[in-house]
């Protein structure tokens, strides 16, 4: 089978990428490499915007799976714009040429971010969504363009994941877990913003796996389905994150806990995903935090930009060469 990624690069196509290739597909990944490329060797390289593919591009793929787009609220928070253009538009443009290329399916990366503020029960699929802030609107807007294109030819599955955590060959250092374990190693102390809003986590093994999973499910499938590894109150993550810190590296680790009001806090069920596409995921907290102490020494230079997306997104936009405003062209007299 012949896949194509966009977005493929980042976090989560680093660690899905080498266990598609294990198990035979042929993968191409279409990227801007915002973040560099970790890729392995035998993975074909588009170095292109999704904008630039065109029908006969997606023409011989069989499924097309969009990783791409702004991943965070901060980025989406710096540039409203493009991320309405990049999270939004870029996947339902996406799709609608997967679909004329007669590519068989289509992935979409969706997040449990579109549930928004919900109080405190826990969600399925059915319940509504009311996300108020820029990145989750952008990734409901996504979601229903692609699941609006699904039919008996074209199979379209979003997936609403948690906030991933753990280690990949593109390393992020700004995603929950990983953050809170940064500070434990390096500065012996997690700051907790608001300790009682839930999140539900997934790990990254966990999203490879419901990738995997979704990529062999029967191709009549299509829908939208929530994945997590668990849900967690914050404080109860940085409490899992000191604890294994601790007893790993007989760290001391200290928590600071602020009452900063947050505008997302949501629990998901994963019931559909179990049921429908045997998605069982395995981790926890505290495992994904032993994972990454397993590979530390891959991603120790804390302070690398490429960790935090918004650093290295802001870098991109700052240095982009845009054309002189014509206010400012010098006329000869
Ligand atoms: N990481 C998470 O916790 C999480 C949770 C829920 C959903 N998601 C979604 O999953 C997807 C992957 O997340 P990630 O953490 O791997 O992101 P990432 O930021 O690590 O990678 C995104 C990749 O997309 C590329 N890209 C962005 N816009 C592009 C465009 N127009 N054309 C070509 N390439 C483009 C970037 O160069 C980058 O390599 C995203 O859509 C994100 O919104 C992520």
């Amino acid at each position: 089978m012949k896949l194509l990624i966009a977005g493929g690069a980042g976090y989560l196509g680093s660690a899905l990428i080498p266990q598609l290739l294990d198990r035979g597909y042929r993968v191409d990944v279409v990227d801007l490499f915002w973040f560099g490329n970790n890729l392995p060797d035998e993975t074909g390289i588009v170095n292109k915007d999704i904008f630039d593919l065109t029908v006969p591009d997606l023409e011989g793929y069989d499924q097309v799976i969009f990783l791409g787009g702004l991943s965070n609220d901060p980025m989406a928070d710096y540039s409203p714009a493009k991320n309405f253009i990049y999270n939004a538009a870029a996947p339902a443009y996406l799709a609608y040429i997967a679909k004329k290329a007669h590519v068989r399916r289509y992935i979409y990366a969706s997040s449990c971010s579109v549930y928004g503020y919900t109080e405190n029960e826990l969600y399925d699929e059915t319940r509504p969504v009311s996300s108020v802030f820029p990145y989750g609107i952008s990734k409901l807007q996504g979601e229903q363009a692609v699941m609006n294109l699904a039919d008996e030819s074209f199979s379209v599955i979003a997936l609403r994941k948690g906030t991933a955590s753990g280690f990949s060959p593109r390393m992020r250092l700004d995603l929950i877990v990983n953050t809170m374990f940064k500070c434990a190693v390096s500065n012996n102390e997690i700051v907790i913003n608001n300790s009682s809003v839930w999140r539900p986590i997934i790990s990254i093994e966990d999203a490879v796996a419901a990738y995997v999973r979704t990529i062999e499910a029967s191709e009549s499938i299509s829908g939208i389905f929530n994945v997590a590894s668990g849900n967690y109150t914050v404080g109860e993550v940085a409490d899992q994150v000191k604890i294994e810190v601790q007893e790993q590296l007989g760290a001391r680790v200290k928590l600071k806990i602020k009452h900063i009001k947050d505008i997302r806090n949501y629990k998901v069920s994963c019931d559909k995903a179990r049921n429908v596409l045997s998605f069982h995921p395995h981790h926890c907290v505290r495992s994904i935090v032993r994972n990454l102490i397993a590979q530390m020494d891959k991603f120790s230079d804390w302070e690398n930009p490429l960790y935090y997306n918004i650093l290295t997104f802001q870098m991109l936009e700052e240095d982009s060469v845009r054309p002189e405003p014509l206010g400012r062209v010098a006329i000869a007299k």
